[in-house]
């Protein structure tokens, strides 16, 4: 049995977390810090930077109490460090690197959206690979073939906003509060997903990358009327407002859909897997497990606690990096993207 601590504050999640073998969670800590965010509508990386700072010592401790274990059955540090904001990267890598030398126990440095990637199998009872893999954050949207843990094909991704940035943004375009993502998919489900056409933008009939500014756009002048971009919102009703919301939840999670099936179909594999914050999207968890089971795929999403960002998915990627004798040295630097 190999043991990892990982350790993961790419962004406003300080957070740090016990696996065994790459997939058995023994402790998964996350101090969110959307407390502190919010009423800036946005991350603000100083801030960030300051309560990684403060936070990162207990969080590993807690980690290592609630796991059961101490140091010296941990067999190796594994931490985020690429890509994020890059003072949020550092403190980080600094902690990592500092348990590393002082523990004396390997070091390895973890690439955040690979550990996306293989989210979904923490806690599988089997492995769900070979899988298509839709991972859509806050910073990204992808589409992966990850034939096993230690090979991860890049298929496409999005070319303007992330999926989860295109929620956030309309959130903000219906006057709700940061982040938008859970608001809307809460909101949506008092809507009509069918009030609204918003586009649905394909760049192309088989392609396997994305595009979401062109929808918020469309968003923003129906609320405000063409070419504007304010004054518009006093005018809505609640009910208004909940038809938005899930008319353009629906636009985008029929082009994830989609698109996440136009792979798992060109790479010839009969699984199909998601992970980052968009895929704790209930409508888009429904709609996915509809589409693989009238067409045959197994579907497995990462579990609600590893979809967010979490220090479990950095010790597995750890796990299989030990394992392939991927180390870092004390020199590991921050990589912002
Ligand atoms: O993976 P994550 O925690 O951080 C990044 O690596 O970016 O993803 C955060 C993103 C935010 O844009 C947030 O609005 C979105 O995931 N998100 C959601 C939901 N929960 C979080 N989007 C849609 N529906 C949700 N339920
Ligand atoms: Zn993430």
């Amino acid at each position: 049995m190999t043991r990892i601590l990982g350790i993961e504050t790419s962004c406003d999640e300080t957070a740090a977390a016990v696996v065994d073998d790459g997939v058995h969670v023994r402790s998964n800590v996350v101090a969110s810090q959307f407390d502190l965010h919010a009423k800036y509508g946005g991350v603000v990386p100083e801030i960030a930077s300051r309560a990684h700072i403060e936070r990162l010592d207990a969080v590993v401790r807690e980690a290592l109490s609630a796991a059961g274990c101490g140091r010296d059955e941990v067999e190796a540090v594994a931490v985020t460090c690429a890509p994020g904001l890059v003072g949020s990267l550092l403190i980080g890598v600094t902690g990592a690197k500092t348990l590393a030398w002082a523990w004396g126990k390997p070091l390895v440095g973890v690439h955040h959206i690979e550990a996306h990637a293989l989210s979904p199998a923490l806690g599988a009872e089997f492995p769900p690979w070979p899988a298509a893999a839709l991972i859509a954050s806050g910073g990204h949207t992808s589409l992966y073939h990850v034939r096993d843990p230690d090979q991860i094909e890049l298929l496409g991704a999005t070319t303007d906003d992330a999926a989860g940035e295109a929620f956030d943004k309309v959130a903000t375009i219906l006057g709700l509060p940061y982040p938008g993502g859970p608001q809307i998919d809460r909101l949506a489900r008092q809507g009509d997903p069918k009030r609204y056409d918003f586009p649905r933008t394909w760049l192309g009939r088989d392609s396997l990358d994305f595009s979401f500014s062109g929808i918020k756009t469309a968003v923003m002048y129906e609320v405000h009327g063409h070419g504007r971009t304010s004054g518009g919102l006093e005018r809505l009703s609640p009910q208004d407002l909940a038809d938005l919301a899930a008319s353009f939840q629906e636009a985008v999670v029929e082009v994830l859909v989609r698109k996440t099936l136009l792979a798992a179909e060109r790479i010839g594999v009969r699984s199909v897997v998601t992970g980052g914050g968009v895929a704790a999207n209930s409508r888009l968890r429904q709609a996915m497990q509809e589409a693989c089971q009238s067409r045959g795929y197994a579907f497995r999403p990462a579990p609600m606690p590893y979809c967010i960002d979490n220090a479990a998915m950095i010790a597995a990627v750890g796990y299989y990096k030990l394992r392939r004798g991927e180390l870092a040295g004390l020199d590991l630097d921050a990589r912002p993207h």
